[in-house]
């Protein structure tokens, strides 16, 4: 009944729902994408949808907001935030471009709009080695996931300078979490996101964004996967390959931001054009150049 509802109000409104792949599993069955936050950011910079509503954080829909000022961005739950977004904030990020002197700065998209405008480029989990790289620098800041900073920093020449940003889900990841689940399941691969810690990405046959994970599944001869991020990813894993065993790294890894959105509040959004993201022309123009330089990176 939900279902049908949307379908109707999404045509009607000429919208276009995007789901990330973290998303409860309803969200996901009705959106016309799902993905990790660079296809999205994508396909937001792409559609001729004149309404977008976002199903994940507040950050991205105001990636969102930045990329397509012409049109109408929905978070249908407005408290849906990303803590680690929270961790930088444009006055102290001042003080340390000051500090640092004239560097690059990469931002990580999870972020805000204002901590974007004061940087250089933004990255995702799936293209922040080719986002450092192509600064072409051999010094980097990079806001605000110290994690996915060391990641980098291990895979390319480049000295990066760490903001001390974390996400409370991925960073609670410990070793013998990880142990305990090998020892569990022990033919299956471990599958690692970046946002986890440096010595839990030793311990992983693949580091990947969440889509990354969705496609090495598919492409593995491996029958079984421990999964290490967020949980909800196990549903759009078992659901493309329903032949192959999940299991989750940890059953602490749930984000409570992600799962704040329901049916009803989509209804809602889009019956009102409520929950409406925009971010301020003046800001907007100062991150659009950092999340464009992203794009145009693909
Ligand atoms: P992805 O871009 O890999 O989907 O990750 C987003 C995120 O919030 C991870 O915690
Ligand atoms: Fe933010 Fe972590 Fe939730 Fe991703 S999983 S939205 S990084 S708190």
């Amino acid at each position: 009944m939900m279902k049908e509802k949307i379908k109707q109000l999404v045509k009607e409104k000429n919208a276009v729902i995007l789901a990330h792949n973290y998303q409860p599993p309803e969200i996901q069955d009705i959106a016309d994408l799902c993905g990790d936050s660079l296809e999205l950011s994508i396909k937001a910079s792409k559609t001729d949808a004149e309404i977008i509503v976002f199903c994940g954080v507040r950050f991205m829909a105001e990636t969102a907001s930045i990329l397509c000022p012409g049109k109408t961005i929905l978070l249908p739950v407005q408290d849906a935030g990303c803590p680690m977004a929270d961790m930088v904030t444009p006055g102290a990020l001042k003080k340390e471009k000051q500090r640092l002197g004239n560097i690059p700065v990469i931002t990580y998209v999870n972020s805000t709009a204002a901590v974007k405008a004061l940087s250089d480029i933004c990255c995702t989990s799936a293209n922040v080695i080719d986002v450092v790289k192509s600064t072409g620098a051999k010094e980097v800041l990079m806001t605000p996931d110290k994690n996915l900073a060391q990641y980098a920093a291990s895979k390319t020449d480049v000295k990066i300078h760490l903001w001390k940003g974390f996400c409370p889900y991925h960073n609670t990841l410990t070793i013998e979490d990880v142990q305990k689940a090998k020892k569990n399941h022990p033919s299956a691969l471990f599958m690692a996101h970046p946002e986890c810690a440096p010595e839990i990405l030793k311990m992983a046959d693949a580091v990947e964004s969440t889509s990354g994970m969705i496609r090495f599944a598919g492409e593995s001869e491996s029958q079984s996967f421990i999964v290490g991020t967020e949980n909800g990813l196990l549903y759009p894993l078992s659901k493309a390959f329903p032949g192959k065993k999940f299991y989750p790294a940890s059953e602490k890894m749930l984000c409570i931001d992600m799962k704040k959105i329901g049916l009803e509040n989509i209804i809602e959004s889009l019956e009102n054009n409520s929950g409406e993201v925009k971010v301020s022309e003046n800001m907007r123009k100062k991150a659009f150049r950092a999340v464009k330089r992203m794009i145009d990176l693909k």
